[in-house]
């Protein structure tokens, strides 16, 4: 099989025998790992030819060398040394590092899906350069989205440039697949989190082992406080906002996470896609849309059932970050980068103890409150503004210790 061709001719050109090359940033984490075990189960079609993460220099290193990818990118050159140090044959690696080091990496002509799943702002750079050099981008990453929306949604060509990996948004773009109307309504579904059905006297007593305890999801640390809190659905309702450009975005609690979204249509039809509760799958999508392929040749057959189809609405009572959020998506301007810069210093601060769980949707809420300025009018404004909400959550957390 030829695995190697250069340049845009290679791309989607899967079933004349050519592998899809795949670049995978976040690589050493949750999403990441799912994406590149569909890559295990499929290496007749895809190949791994670049890996980036954070500061995670061993375990860049072992997947590397399992995989064979020439092209690393690390967070720092510190950590880009000590993953050169760490690596079998260095010489044959090209090892860059930062958001520059990313970049670079986005535009690759040797690579023709890059899939954004580290957390942060750190790659939105490289996701707008990828969407310029015309990439097929798989997209995790939340706060790309929320953040920079406004500057990264006009980039994208067509309905297929840009597939959205997390499964709400996955579930809304397959169900989008084939219709020209712009959708009515839009619903993401919610499992509800561990505290589901919990009177707010109990949350108050929520510790970080409690809270990272998700009864369906098993992802990252800042992801699963945010599933406990709700805040996670109501940054999933902006994102979604800015992806399908639909105003009309509403939370729906489904406690098995087995419906994942629905889309309400004008003529008052509703489509759902459900599916098992696996990252896996979604991916699989991502990667290989329009195929069908399972995410690998054991996967489990879903099972449909009363328990599955259950719908009911969220509290948003006793998970305030949810309507705080929503009123974000109403407002817009600065108010989503606020959000997502004091939402990461809440959840942190949290998990160090500093705060208590019931404060997060608190500080948040004050620190969008606080803010002094209009809505930021570029990218680099926008992440200006998520930096001004990390320090203004920062010191109202600090006050609380
Ligand atoms: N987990 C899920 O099921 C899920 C579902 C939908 C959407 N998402 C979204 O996907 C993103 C990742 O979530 P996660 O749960 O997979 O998080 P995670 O397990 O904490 O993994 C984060 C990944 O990002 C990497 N990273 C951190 N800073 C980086 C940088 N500056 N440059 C490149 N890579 C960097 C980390 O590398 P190190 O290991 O070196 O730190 C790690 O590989 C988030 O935006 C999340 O909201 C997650």
């Amino acid at each position: 099989m030829n695995t190697r061709k250069s340049g845009k001719q290679s791309a989607h050109k899967e079933t004349d025998g050519v592998k899809k090359r795949v670049a995978v940033i976040g690589a050493t984490g949750s999403v990441g790992s799912s994406v590149l075990d569909v890559c295990r189960h499929h290496r007749d079609r895809l190949e791994v030819v670049a890996l980036a993460a954070g500061r995670n220099a061993e375990k860049l290193a072992a997947l590397s060398e399992e995989f064979g990818a020439p092209q690393l990118c690390l967070e720092s050159k510190e950590a880009a040394d000590s993953l050169s140090e760490k690596l079998a044959s260095p010489q044959q690696k090209k090892v860059l590092f930062g958001a520059s080091g990313l970049e670079i990496l986005s535009q690759d002509p040797d690579i023709d899906h890059i899939v954004f799943a580290s957390s942060g702002t750190a790659a939105i750079e490289a996701l707008q350069a990828a969407l310029i050099a015309g990439k097929e981008v798989s997209l995790a990453n939340k706060e790309s989205i929320v953040v920079g929306g406004m500057w990264v949604m006009p980039l994208v060509r067509g309905r297929d440039q840009l597939r959205p990996l997390d499964s709400e948004h996955n579930a809304i773009w397959q169900c989008l697949q084939g219709e020209k109307e712009k959708p009515r309504k839009i619903y993401l579904t919610a499992s509800g989190g561990p505290f589901r059905d919990w009177s707010w006297e109990n949350l108050k007593n929520v510790t970080p082992e409690m809270a990272l305890k998700h009864p369906v999801w098993s992802m990252g640390a800042k992801i699963t406080i945010d599933s406990a809190t709700l805040m996670n659905k109501g940054i999933e309702l902006i994102e979604a906002m800015f992806l399908f450009g639909v105003r009309q975005v509403e939370a729906l609690v489904s406690p098995g996470s087995f419906v994942h979204g629905l889309v309400e249509f004008e003529d008052g039809c509703v489509k759902m896609l459900a599916g098992e509760p696996d990252m896996r799958l979604p991916a699989a999508s991502c990667l290989f849309w329009p195929e069908r392929l399972p995410p690998k040749a054991d996967f489990p057959r879903p099972e449909l059932s009363a328990r599955t189809l259950f719908f009911g609405l969220p509290d948003e009572g006793c998970f305030p970050a949810l309507k705080i959020a929503k009123e974000v998506m109403k407002r817009g301007g600065p108010y989503p980068a606020l959000l997502i810069g004091a939402d990461e210093v809440a959840v942190d601060r949290f998990m160090k103890r500093e705060i208590p769980f019931t404060a997060i949707p608190e500080v948040v809420e004050k620190t969008l409150s606080a803010y002094p300025a209009g809505p930021p009018v570029s990218l680099d404004e926008a992440l200006t503004v998520v930096e001004w909400g990390r320090r203004h959550c920062a010191s109202i957390c600090d006050k609380m210790r």
